[in-house]
């Protein structure tokens, strides 16, 4: 149905009018944190205005802080918590490679994930509803039946082929042309990020990461002997090129570790020119890139996010990925595509566990090719761009003013900054004692940092969450300083 503007404007140019009738929707709550608004050609018909001028009105709202545009998406409604914004890089600051040291907390944090007792307002693990399980299962038991001897024998690396084929296939929509032959399956990403670290580093030798990073993988490279140089990273552009290309002169680095769509924890989504350079930079040092892309297909947006491995011009990028966070953790099948890595990380992989399961591949494989991958990735991601909405806006609600948290546009991770001094590890043990498992900030770091954040998860969303979400923020108002 058209809609006019309201009278009281009259004075006002059209594009201001169509600001504060959107505006008025956002104050009445029709529209709330997190939000899709509607369209600029929706707008320009029920307004009856020109889509110079909605887009103008957009402008407008974007420089009031009240909406925020998401690439290839549209228009939200921003979170009324500050957003993180992330360190500014000096040259002058210190980048120092280190020995890591958080493994009993990390190893607890695990184990906390599997523990039904707990509300997991921590875990980056999909929800059991979102996942097609009675689908997935059917899939592989009719795969089991019909390919009777290929599902009780190894698929010996690279795997089973056709599951190569459908991956290289899926590989064109984040930009990657590649061929079955360039594809290694693995047993989840972490195996495949941990065969691309083997294959490229020694013990002693250090790796660049963002910072902060997913405390599994800092974990292994603790154990692979390595140390990590952490590089600053923001929630808008992910790692620092001009913090790398800094580190890059002063230390030797021998790998690059990078999740550059959605990542853990920032969410960050590095755009693409921040992605050629990092590619870039990187291959004219001859540094091998290995990029962690397994929230890519979780963008909220219509279009998937590209690849850093798409700029690859020397086969220096690993790309690493699974299926873990879409459709089964559970099955463990994961994938690289290790460019002129790759024959070593085969042979690594068939001397650490010979070949990945065969059921989980063959089924896999079938639901790729015929089980509506697409539309299940459709439903998944509007849930969890609903969820991210509804779990802000009760951060908002619950939490003590001054704290901030990242507005991501895909994944399912949220990370708070609550005001200085909150002591984060504090709040980790208070909320296990109520029965509430999140992460902690300093385990995403290994030099003290992040003392006063948390990673939530908004895998799930129903009211026993949202009561975890007062019981934390309550908490978090119990720790706050002085
Ligand atoms: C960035 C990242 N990579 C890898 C993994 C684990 O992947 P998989 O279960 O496929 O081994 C996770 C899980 O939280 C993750 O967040």
């Amino acid at each position: 149905m058209k809609q006019t503007l309201a009278q009281t404007g009259k004075e006002l140019p059209l594009y201001e009018q169509v600001a504060r009738d959107v505006r008025g929707l956002i104050e009445q709550g029709t529209f709330r944190a997190g939000d899709r608004l509607p369209s600029i050609r929706q707008l320009s018909q029920r307004f009856s205005v020109s889509i110079n001028t909605i887009m103008q009105a957009y402008t407008l709202l974007e420089d009031q802080r009240l909406v925020e545009a998401r690439p290839q998406s549209g228009y939200y409604v921003r979170s009324r918590v500050p957003e993180i914004r992330g360190p500014v890089f000096k040259s002058k600051d210190f980048l120092a490679p280190t020995t890591v040291t958080i493994s009993n907390v990390c190893h607890q944090v695990m184990c906390n994930m599997m523990n039904k007792a707990l509300l997991p307002l921590g875990s980056a693990i999909p929800h059991i509803k979102n996942l097609p399980v009675d689908k997935l299962n059917r899939i592989m038991a009719s795969e089991v039946r019909r390919l009777g001897e290929q599902s009780v024998s190894y698929q010996m690396p690279p795997g089973y082929e056709r599951l190569r084929v459908q991956i290289a296939r899926r590989a064109l929509v984040a930009g990657i042309s590649s061929g079955p032959d360039d594809i290694l399956v693995t047993s989840g990403c972490v195996e495949a990020v941990s065969l691309a670290l083997r294959a490229t580093c020694r013990a002693g030798d250090t790796i660049a990461v963002e910072s902060p990073f997913y405390f599994n993988f800092m974990q292994m490279i603790a154990d692979l002997g390595l140390k990590a140089l952490e590089i600053p990273a923001t929630p808008r552009e992910g790692i620092s090129i001009e913090a790398l290309r800094y580190a890059i002169e002063q230390d030797k680095i021998s790998a690059c570790l990078v999740i550059t769509n959605f990542s853990n924890p920032l969410g960050s989504l590095m755009p693409d020119e921040r992605k050629r350079e990092l590619v870039e930079l990187l291959a004219s040092h001859d540094i091998p890139l290995i990029e962690d892309d397994i929230y890519g297909d979780l963008t909220f947006g219509n279009e998937r996010p590209t690849a850093a491995k798409s700029f690859d011009r020397s086969d220096l990028v690993i790309y690493c990925s699974s299926f873990s966070k879409t459709i089964a953790p559970g099955y463990r099948v994961g994938w690289a595509i290790g460019g002129r890595f790759q024959g070593e990380m085969e042979r690594l992989k068939m001397m650490m566990n010979i070949a990945t399961a065969s059921p989980s591949q063959l089924a896999i494989a079938e639901f790729l090719a015929n089980g509506g991958y697409d539309h299940h990735l459709r439903s998944i991601r509007k849930i969890h761009a609903r969820n991210i909405s509804q779990m802000a806006d009760a951060v908002s609600r619950y939490f003590p003013a001054g704290t901030c948290m990242t507005h991501p546009s895909g994944g399912f991770i949220l990370w708070v900054e609550m005001p200085v001094g909150t002591d984060a590890m504090l709040l980790y043990h208070r909320a296990l004692e109520q029965g509430i498992s999140i992460v902690p900030g300093p385990l995403f770091s290994l030099s003290n940092k992040y003392g006063n954040h948390i990673r939530l998860s908004a895998a799930q969303w129903d009211e026993r969450i949202e009561q975890g979400i007062e019981s934390l923020g309550r908490l978090a108002h119990e720790l706050l300083p002085g």
